[in-house]
């Protein structure tokens, strides 16, 4: 499937997805959105992909939201077309893991899209923000959410009242962000995490996701009683038998993904 905003490509079980607007630092317009929604969709539905990697070049991930397309819009027909999250959570409701590579700026939409994935590798040149308030308008696809969860409320709320960016150190200290990689080594270990991710076996996988995403949805309790119910259930998998025989036997595991 060929695409104008992206660039996909499978490499055995992993799916990597580069955003690719260069001129307008990967601003998500209309087109863009569409687009990402459609491969998001279709990886996700695609039975020999375990992994799936967004990213987009050195200088951006993303640079938010296309204001270029955005300036003219009024209230009603924001509101009316359910302007941009119509398609925006598709991300965040992807079963198969989903890894950020972010290189350059991450920012108002393009952080809301990294921290929609499932971790984020940052690389050493990785600018977050929420700038959205400098034009007059706030975060819109989860940003006021999402990073008071994972950054906590002070650096969350001083970030989205005064728009700065924090660097991958910051973003790494505060949580934001799984760990720092060598900004040209990142494609690369992003690719290699995701081949391990999509190696092991895969409903084991979608499973445990669904597990650390309970934390951010339910209490203690619940989160707790979720986690032990699918646990109890992967003793239903042929990969659970697989891989604790493999473990006695002292070889490598055979997984079947049943
Ligand atoms: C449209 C954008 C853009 C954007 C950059 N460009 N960001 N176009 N929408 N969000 C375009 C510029 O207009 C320019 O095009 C080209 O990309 C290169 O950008 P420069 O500004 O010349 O680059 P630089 O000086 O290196 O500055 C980089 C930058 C800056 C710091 C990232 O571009 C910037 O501040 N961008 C806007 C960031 C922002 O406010 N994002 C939040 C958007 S609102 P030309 O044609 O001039 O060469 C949002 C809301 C989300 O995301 C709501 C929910 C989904």
């Amino acid at each position: 499937m060929a695409y104008e905003t992206l660039l996909t490509e499978v490499d055995n079980a992993v799916a990597i997805i580069t955003l690719n607007r260069p001129d307008a630092l990967n601003a998500f317009n209309n087109q863009l959105m569409d687009e990402l929604t459609e491969a998001l969709d279709r990886f996700d539905n695609e039975a020999t992909i375990g992994c799936i990697v967004i990213t987009g070049s050195k200088k951006a991930f993303a640079a938010g939201a296309d204001i270029k397309e955005m300036r003219e819009q009024s209230y009603l027909d924001a509101y009316y077309t359910d302007f941009i999250t119509r398609n925006w959570e598709r991300a965040a409701r992807m079963r198969k893991p989903v890894i950020a590579a972010v290189s350059g700026y991450a920012l108002g939409g393009g952080c809301e899209l990294a921290m929609m994935c499932d971790f984020i590798l940052a690389a050493e040149n990785a600018k977050f923000g929420q700038p959205e308030i400098t034009i007059g308008v706030s975060p819109g696809a989860g940003g006021t959410q999402r990073l008071t969860r994972f950054a906590g409320k002070s650096k969350a709320m001083e970030m989205c009242l005064t728009g700065r960016m924090m660097d991958a150190e910051e973003a790494e200290r505060c949580g934001l962000v799984s760990r720092i990689v060598p900004t040209d080594e990142l494609l690369d270990e992003a690719k290699s995490v995701a081949r391990k991710i999509a190696s092991m076996p895969r409903a084991t996988a979608m499973m445990t996701k669904e597990m650390v995403n309970a934390a951010y949805e339910t209490t203690l309790s619940q989160g707790v009683l979720f986690e032990r119910r699918l646990f109890h259930s992967l003793f239903a998998t042929d990969d659970q038998k697989e891989g604790m025989e493999a473990f006695v036997e002292k070889r490598e595991p055979h997984f079947n993904n049943r």
